[in-house]
């Protein structure tokens, strides 16, 4: 396995396997990995010749008072864990390499960025969007792989390369939770014992949400409200926003008669909450991104 600092030198490996009619898949990440990603780099494996896997703490995509000093990194364990599950090469630039002093380019997804998590994070997605149209840049993949616990940025994200028209496939894979059912984060590292049980409501209020939408339940906004029943009143847990939008357009439902109704083919239910000072998210989609 291949580890490489600087862009010209990447580019320069990657255009050697395109020679040789070698096809090539891209997880993009900020490391810390867990089971989530290597789920991702795993699927990558299997479906082209060689697996580039970025590790870049994006500081473009936190805002001033988040966490990017605190972003948990232990590029040693990453290295060894990308290894073992025979990656070829990691991609590991500093942050001069992707912004070089006087950067001033960035890239916005108008509406998409700016609802759900993009309403207390609103230089977020241009951060995301910016670094990840770089990669893509840099690395020209045919295939790019992102969580969908990130919903809102794997919509994003296919919606910039539908518009920029960037030739690559962008494929989002299911969540990977944790034996106890809470949505596997590099940030979960964060919580303690305490936290943890508080967070471990939030894919529990989802499952009743889900479990009612399988019942039968259709209205958007009682959804909603089952969703936030299941998270009123926990301690040391604070509800940033529920939605239940469309998931081609991260838009509300419309009004009829018989209520705001889903579409079971075309729907995201996302929730993000704080525990302690640690925020998390988690969804179920009805439909594929
Ligand atoms: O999902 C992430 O880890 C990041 O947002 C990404 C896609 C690597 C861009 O920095």
């Amino acid at each position: 396995m291949k580890i490489i600092t600087s862009i010209p030198e990447v580019q320069t490996e990657i255009r050697k396997h395109r020679k040789q009619g070698q096809t090539i898949g891209f997880v993009p990440t900020m490391g810390a990995l867990h089971q989530g990603h290597l789920s991702l780099a795993e699927t990558c494996r299997k479906e082209n010749d060689i697996t580039v896997v970025s590790i870049f703490v994006n500081p473009a995509q936190f805002g001033p008072n988040e966490d990017f000093e605190k972003y948990p990194r232990d590029f040693q364990k990453d290295e060894s864990m990308l290894k073992e599950l025979g990656v070829d090469l990691i991609f590991y630039p500093a942050k001069d390499e992707i912004y070089p002093p006087g950067y001033c380019t960035y890239v916005e997804v108008e509406k998409l960025g700016q609802v759900l998590c993009g309403k207390s994070r609103p230089t977020h997605f241009s951060g995301v969007a910016t670094v990840v149209l770089k990669l893509f840049n840099i690395i020209k993949p045919d295939r790019a792989y992102f969580g969908r616990k990130d919903a809102q940025q794997a919509v994003l994200v296919k919606r910039m390369v539908k518009e920029l028209n960037v030739d690559v496939i962008i494929k989002a894979l299911p969540i990977v939770r944790d034996h106890d059912g809470l949505a596997l984060s590099s940030r979960n590292v964060y919580l303690s014992p305490a936290e943890r049980e508080a967070a471990l409501h939030l894919p529990q209020a989802l499952i009743q949400a889900r479990e009612q939408i399988q019942a039968g339940l259709k209205d958007a906004a009682q959804i909603k409200s089952v969703i936030e029943t299941g998270l009123k009143n926990i301690p040391l847990l604070t509800v940033d926003y529920v939605e239940v939008v469309t998931l081609d357009r991260l838009e509300a439902f419309p009004v009829t008669p018989g209520g705001q109704l889903i579409d079971n083919n075309n729907t995201l239910v996302a929730a993000a909450v704080k525990v302690g000072k640690t925020r998390l998210i988690d969804n179920f989609i009805l439909g594929e991104i």
